[in-house]
């Protein structure tokens, strides 16, 4: 049985139990390695994606529950060799430290934008609360999603 996925634009015929995790079908059928394999229980937010402009988190999500669905990952955020802008705040305000964390952060920052272009900083803080990085830059990745709104 064959599946269809539309990620970042294309359209994908997959061979895959339909139990099968998204993220795994990201990175293991489809070679996008934006989304990482964190915690694995939707906590972490390391392995989000867009689906449908919201953040989702593909650790925990079967890919049948994707299909009919537009995917994005951080590898299609970026069109015609432009970065999104949130992606570019976060290169200039030098969000990282090892970075692992980054597709959860630069995700839901972009989900947050979608539906509100001008949020507080109470609101930007309140959309990452469950978004972890364990090296502690929290306060460069504020700045970074500051920036973005800005
Ligand atoms: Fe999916 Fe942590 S790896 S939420």
């Amino acid at each position: 049985m064959t599946l269809t996925l539309t990620v970042n634009g294309q359209e994908h015929e997959l061979a895959v139990p339909p139990h099968t995790l998204l993220l795994n079908v990201l990175r293991n059928d489809l070679a996008l390695n934006g989304p990482k394999y964190g915690c694995g229980l939707g906590e972490c937010g390391a392995c989000s994606v867009l689906i449908d402009g919201m953040a989702a988190r593909t650790c925990v999500l079967p890919v049948s529950a994707a299909v009919g669905h537009d995917v994005i990952t951080l590898d299609g955020l970026a069109s015609y060799g432009q970065l999104d802008p949130v992606q570019q705040a976060f290169i200039d305000a030098q969000a990282a430290q090892c970075g692992y964390c980054l597709n959860g952060m630069i995700i839901t920052v972009r989900a947050l934008l979608n539906h509100n272009a001008q949020p507080s900083a109470q609101q930007i803080r309140t959309a990452l609360e469950h978004n972890l990085c364990r090296c502690g830059t929290h306060v460069e990745i504020l700045q970074a999603a500051r920036l973005a709104v800005d």
